[in-house]
């Protein structure tokens, strides 16, 4: 089969395109011929040695993949061959195929295809998780999204909006900040062109935002003490901007609001149950046919330098896939 192989830690221009042998089936696993992998910014820091969890090449990184069954563990009782899943894994998504434990697989939703369903998983898990179980989003309540057209930000407005929030989508451009608006946000900032805070103030009369979800970080993460409401929760999703901010706790104080951190890989494990239960309530969206995933760029799986490189330079929205 062909896959992506980091031979060396370094940029996406040092990933190779490689034939290498199928990967042994261990029995509570499945063997999966990958429809469409999804491309995400941590693969980045992964290929660079900078992600938590470190690998030593050569290894095929790739997080999550959509796909079809072909082969199937001895203990595994639950599928049939040509089922379609969806399913997050440690590495090796970017590649022909791919092997998932059992436990991790998800079963599609019939009217979503599993060319579509490879950035499925990640963005929406940790947004649903983020959103309900992390920061307690009512109904009625205003959500601030940052970066928001972007994987993780742009589920965040999905979400919300079906969660009965007023969504503010905060993004880098007005191409971004349309595509935001597409999909539901109630009101706009241009991060580049108007001070967050400001724009905050004057969108919430004063308030603030009862939930602040934040994948972007540096000084846009420390001014969002300055936009959370009374009783708020500022959610720490990731850090794409690069600096890890340093969160004022006197404005903690002053709020009575709390900085909430989000692990969405660390709760699918210490938490099977309850990330299954997300999943089924995405899914009966998606079957109900009021969420649909936007995937905004397919790419070859030679392409797989190119895609990371796009979303590093800021030029991707929504989610980005690799078709092999
Ligand atoms: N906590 C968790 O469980 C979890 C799960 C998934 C992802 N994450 C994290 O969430 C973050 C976003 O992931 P993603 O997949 O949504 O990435 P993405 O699609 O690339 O979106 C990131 C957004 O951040 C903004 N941004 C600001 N400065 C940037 C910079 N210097 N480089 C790149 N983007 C920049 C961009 O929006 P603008 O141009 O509009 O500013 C971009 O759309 C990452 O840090 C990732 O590690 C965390």
């Amino acid at each position: 089969m062909k896959a992506i192989v980091c031979t060396q830690l370094g940029g996406p221009e040092l990933l190779e395109l490689q034939e290498r042998a199928s990967p042994p089936l261990r029995p509570r696993e499945l063997r999966v011929a990958v429809k469409s992998a999804g491309v995400n910014f941590p693969d980045s820091l992964q290929i660079a040695g900078k992600y938590q969890m470190k690998l030593d090449p050569p290894f095929t990184p790739g997080a999550e993949v959509a796909g079809v069954i072909t082969e199937i563990g001895s203990a595994v009782t639950r599928y049939q061959i040509g089922d379609a899943i969806a399913a997050f894994v440690p590495s090796g998504g970017y590649a022909e195929e791919c092997v998932v434990s059992a436990e991790a697989a998800l079963p599609l939703p019939a009217n979503l295809d599993p060319a579509d369903a490879g950035g499925f998983p990640l963005v929406y898990g940790t947004t649903l998780h983020a959103l309900k179980q992390r920061g307690q989003l009512k109904a009625g309540e205003t959500l601030l999204v940052l970066g928001a057209a972007g994987g993780v930000g742009l589920a965040a407005v999905q979400l919300g909006k079906l969660m009965g929030a007023r969504v503010i989508a905060a993004a880098s451009s007005p191409e971004k900040l349309a595509l935001c608006q597409q999909h539901g946000a109630d009101a706009l900032i241009d991060y580049r062109q108007e001070s967050l805070k400001d724009a905050i103030k004057t969108l919430t009369k004063g308030l603030g935002a009862d939930v602040i979800y934040d994948p972007v970080g540096g000084a846009l993460g420390e001014e969002c003490l300055s936009c959370v409401a009374w009783n708020g929760r500022y959610l720490v999703i990731g850090f794409a901007a690069g600096p890890i901010p340093n969160l004022a706790a006197n404005r903690l104080l002053l709020k009575g609001a709390a900085a909430v951190g989000v692990f969405w890989g660390a709760f699918a494990m210490r938490e099977p149950a309850l990330n299954l239960a997300n999943f089924q309530q995405l899914f009966g969206w998606i079957e109900s046919g009021q969420l649909k995933p936007y995937i905004s760029a397919r790419y070859p799986l030679a392409q797989a330098g190119q895609a990371l490189r796009d979303m590093m330079d800021r030029k991707v929205t929504g989610k980005i896939v690799l078709i092999p």
